[in-house]
């Protein structure tokens, strides 16, 4: 027996490959590309299998695969199998286009085979060939298939129906449930099916506590096994002798619900459990009509599309998860047992798997190509990037290849700035301005934008804290002028003054650096707390003028930050805070995925539990405000003074808040 591959790099492929070489038998693969054939040879010599894994020049679009006289000559008596694995198993790309092409390259498979008086051809389908078939689809229906209206079902459906018509060889099909990858190391090879789940759960787990009950759902039995597991059957059923023209389901006795995949991953993410379940189906007790009129209403169309866009999953893949088919292994399952070959249960393997994705395959991990992509040639103005937040940032984003336009009053501390980004190569100018005066920003929009034509990014850090309760704040008017003029007036004027350039251009996007104590209304801040709310309101009006015109507005609700700003509270030193790279790391992160809003699982904690239970938020503060001393007030005949680890501990566990 020897064999001629298609899809031997990917995520099935590679693994096959290793069990296949245990044969000692030529493997001949497909490859469609220098890049490909590459990465094959590199397998080979990592394998140290270069005699027994030879590539062969061709692609699926092509007829008989594109194959020279001279391979098609060679390969002609040299082999007896077909491996027929390459595919798009990727939900979220395939189009009707994709869909032709599938169905060519497997005609031509098994063209390519007869050409080279091949025996057999083995065709890796998916349980995707039963639509979505009510009840339980098995493994001798085929024909049964139902709703096979999205592309990624119709492809294998009708690729299976190539193969069972068409093929003048003898023919095995395999249809494995959603892969994964593998079930020991984790490792695969790209994001699809079930992964794009794993954002979410990780958003989740970014946002609330581990502690925190939510409400799931139960949905439909998500068949889902390990690329090992396939790998292992398919090289025990490829050879088996007499299974010709039979049909295996290699997939999960016990399949979990999509509810219970969901917390699956949030486990192995430590995040929170979705433990009140309701059935999915109970949407269906809602008025139908109305339900589609609101789905297709443009607006919430859009919404929907945004709120998945931003989580990286594709609109369709939220129908699987009421996934309506069981599926019945029986035949696959007699041949795999004897050969002790067991679908490992998704429980056991979910923590390889999320931690290969997150080291390997999140797509945030890629965010300094993005943020590149994204300020390439653009001129980002960043206030306060004399100190604190605002250098960090000015660092942060200096190797994007956009100009930046540092902002803040001491022209010194905006020239330290600027050496330190041209030391990493960026460019910049320092601009120095004081905020709070009309004329000046004035002049400082009006040159900037002769000069650069417009500012595709403005991120708004400049601005001063003031931690004083109202008590000692009623003969200090001015503590609350102060923080509105910088806090709010500066940066609405800079915003009144760039964003119609922005909208003209059709881009913009104007990030805001506001303060956790914004969602958890923080005792002591009064003055701060109002003048960030204020520049939040103001974007939220504004935001929804301009959200068709392409500016975007960000509010991150900072936490607790070591900079400057929070040295002088004594007891900020003792408890834990982000580094100002932290922060800039998350303003870079607004800068890529441009959300609404960008908080900490504290502040929206806090802010649920303002919305929900206002009086027993209002409590929690006041019992923590009267905890917590006023600045420079603790004294050693002070209470505080004998409660301090208290606080510090107390501090600590509601790291980033500030009281
Ligand atoms: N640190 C924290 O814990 C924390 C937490 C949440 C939110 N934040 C927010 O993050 C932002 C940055 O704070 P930071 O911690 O980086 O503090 P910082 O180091 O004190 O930086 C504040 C910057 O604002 C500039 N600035 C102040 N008044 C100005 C004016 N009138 N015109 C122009 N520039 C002015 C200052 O530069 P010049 O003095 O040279 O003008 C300074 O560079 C602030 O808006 C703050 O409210 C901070």
């Amino acid at each position: 027996m020897s064999y001629l591959i298609t899809g031997a790099t990917g995520l099935v492929g590679q693994q096959l490959l290793t069990r296949l070489l245990k044969r000692r038998k030529s493997l001949y693969c497909l490859v469609k590309d220098d890049d490909n054939r590459q990465r094959l040879l590199d397998m080979a010599a990592k394998l140290n299998q270069q005699r027994l894994i030879i590539p062969i020049m061709g692609n699926l679009r092509d007829p008989l695969l594109g194959l020279s006289e001279t391979d098609l000559e060679h390969l002609k008596g040299n082999v007896t199998d077909v491996v027929h694995l390459a595919c798009d198993r990727d939900f979220g790309n395939i189009t009707n286009e994709r869909v032709k092409r599938h169905i060519y390259g497997t005609e031509q498979v098994i063209a390519c085979g007869h050409a080279i008086g091949a025996k057999r051809l083995h065709h890796l389908s998916s349980i995707a060939a039963a639509g979505l078939y009510r009840g339980c689809f098995d493994e001798t229906m085929f024909s049964q298939a139902e709703q096979l209206t999205h592309p990624y079902f119709l492809s294998h459906h009708l690729c299976e129906k190539v193969v069972r018509q068409q093929s003048d060889l003898a023919f095995r099909i395999y249809r494995p449930g959603f892969i994964v990858g593998d079930s020991q190391t984790g490792q695969a090879n790209r994001v699809q099916g079930p992964y794009y789940f794993f954002k979410l759960m990780q958003r989740l787990g970014d946002m609330v506590p581990k502690w925190m009950p939510l409400a799931g759902f139960e949905g439909g039995c998500i068949n889902i096994v390990p690329a090992d597991y396939v790998a292992d059957a398919l090289d025990c059923l490829i050879h088996t002798p007499d299974l010709d023209g039979q049909c295996f389901h290699l997939t999960d006795n016990k399949p979990y619900l999509a509810g219970e995949v969901l917390n699956l991953i949030s486990k192995a993410n430590r995040g929170p459990t979705l433990t009140l379940k309701f059935n999915m189906n109970l949407g269906g007790l809602l008025p139908q009509p109305w339900l589609q009129l609101a789905s297709q209403y443009p607006p919430i169309a859009k919404l929907g599309q945004r709120v998945l866009a931003d989580l990286g999953i594709p609109q369709d893949l939220w129908s699987m998860l009421n996934y309506p088919t069981r599926f019945d292994n029986h035949n696959a399952k007699r041949i795999l047992d004897a050969a002790g070959i067991h679908c490992p249960d998704l429980a056991s393997y979910i923590n390889p798997v999320w931690d290969y994705w997150e080291r390997n395959l999140d797509p945030e991990l890629f965010i300094e190509q993005a943020i590149c992509a994204k300020l390439a040639n653009k001129v980002v103005m960043i206030t306060g990037a004399g100190s604190g937040i605002g250098r960090a940032c000015a660092q942060r984003l200096a190797t994007t290849g956009a100009k930046l336009i540092l902002v803040g009053r001491r022209q010194d501390k905006l020239e330290e700035t600027l050496a330190l980004i041209e030391a990493k190569g960026g460019k910049g100018l320092a601009c120095p301005c004081d905020l709070t005066q009309d004329d000046a920003v004035k002049q400082l929009i009006s040159e900037r934008l002769s000069q650069e034509g417009n500012v595709d990014v403005l991120i708004n850090c400049a601005g001063r804290s003031i931690r004083r309760s109202v008590q000692h704040s009623t003969e200090r008017m001015h503590d609350y002028e102060r923080t509105m003029a910088i806090n709010y007036f500066a940066r609405v004027r800079l915003i009144l003054g760039l964003i119609e350039t922005m909208a003209s251009q059709g881009r913009g996007h104007i990030i805001n650096v506001s303060s956790i104590g914004v969602l958890t209304n923080a005792p002591r801040f009064s003055a701060y707390v109002a003048s960030n709310s204020a520049l939040e309101a103001f974007c939220r009006c504004a935001g929804a003028e301009y959200a068709d015109r392409n500016v975007s507005f960000t509010t991150i609700n900072m936490p607790l930050v070591d900079t400057p700003m929070s040295a002088p509270t004594e007891l900020y030193q003792a408890i834990p805070t982000l580094s100002a790279a932290q922060a800039a790391d998350l303003i870079a992160k607004a800068v890529v995925k441009r959300p609404k809003r960008i908080a900490t699982r504290l502040g929206i904690v806090g802010a649920t539990l303002h919305a929900l239970s206002p009086t027993i938020a209002e409590s929690c503060m006041n019992m923590l405000y009267r905890l917590f001393p006023e600045s420079g007030e603790i004294q050693p005949n002070d209470k505080h003074y004998h409660n301090q680890q208290q606080i510090i501990g107390l501090a600590a566990m509601l790291r980033g808040i500030h009281f």
